[in-house]
């Protein structure tokens, strides 16, 4: 079970990698449209530096934004001179019939493939035998045409399994929280999400609640408390000395 930050923002990247969960990131080119207009290769290599600083050696998706098979190679080429240093670069190709092509030829040149963009069974199985490391499939785009994606994703993993497929799947285009748990009870070996949904995923008004109580109950009982009295061995081993501790700790001889 793996959970990956499908977000550009390098503020929003860096809080994740301060809290440890994050097992990836991933980006597209409408991810990456929503940050400060600025060059595209620069902005990829921020986000490694910031990996590299948090000692986060962790799958980057990076996806292609041209369309023609041919061009799509060459850029791919020019990612993995750009930035094929970081080993955990994935390149992202979307699924399609001229793409299998491209997703071979970087499967050739060594580097990684996340083929994204998959709303159905074929496409996923598709990808992972042209050598595809992650097929990413997108559960709310697949609802949005009336299908199920939690019956997709069970049928690719039961697929996977019984194959002995390598490729792992990537469940993304989470539109609410409870996407991801469907997801990853629905066999998605990892979970991609909008950064704005991990603060929400961490918090129930029922904890909120139970920590309010245990500090009012705690402080209510501190400053009630009478001084104890405590018997400690005196400093040179004669006998023993008294001491009284204040409710607040502070120890004061008699
Ligand atoms: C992840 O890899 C995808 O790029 C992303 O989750 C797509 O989500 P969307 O449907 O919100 O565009």
């Amino acid at each position: 079970m793996k959970i990956f930050v499908d977000t550009a923002n390098l503020q929003d990247i860096e809080e994740a990698l301060k809290r440890g969960f994050a097992s990836g990131i991933t980006t597209n080119p409408s991810i990456l449209s929503k940050e400060e207009r600025r060059d595209f290769g620069t902005h990829i290599r921020d986000i490694i530096a910031l990996l590299r600083r948090y000692e986060a050696d962790i799958p980057l998706s990076v996806e292609l934004f041209t369309t023609d098979p041919d061009a799509m190679i060459v850029q791919a080429e020019q990612f993995v001179t750009s930035f094929g240093d970081y080993k955990n670069l994935a390149i992202k190709v979307p699924v399609g019939w001229d793409e299998l092509r491209v997703i071979h030829a970087i499967r050739r040149m060594g580097a990684r493939v996340n083929c994204t963009c998959c709303m159905s069974y074929n496409q996923a199985i598709m990808a992972a035998l042209a050598g595809a490391n992650y097929v990413s499939l997108f559960w709310g785009r697949i609802r949005d045409t009336g299908s199920d994606a939690a019956t997709v994703v069970r049928q690719v993993r039961q697929t996977f399994r019984e194959q002995g497929t390598d490729a792992e799947i990537i469940v993304g285009s989470i539109r609410q929280m409870i996407d991801v748990n469907e997801a990853l009870q629905a066999g998605a070996d990892i979970v991609t999400v909008p950064p704005k949904f991990f603060p929400q995923m961490c918090a129930h008004p029922k904890t909120d609640e139970a920590v309010q109580q245990f500090i009012s109950d705690f402080r209510a009982w501190s400053a009630a408390e009478p001084a104890i009295e405590v018997v400690v061995a005196s400093p040179n081993g004669n006998g023993a000395a008294l001491l009284e501790l204040a409710a607040d700790g502070g120890a004061q001889h008699p």
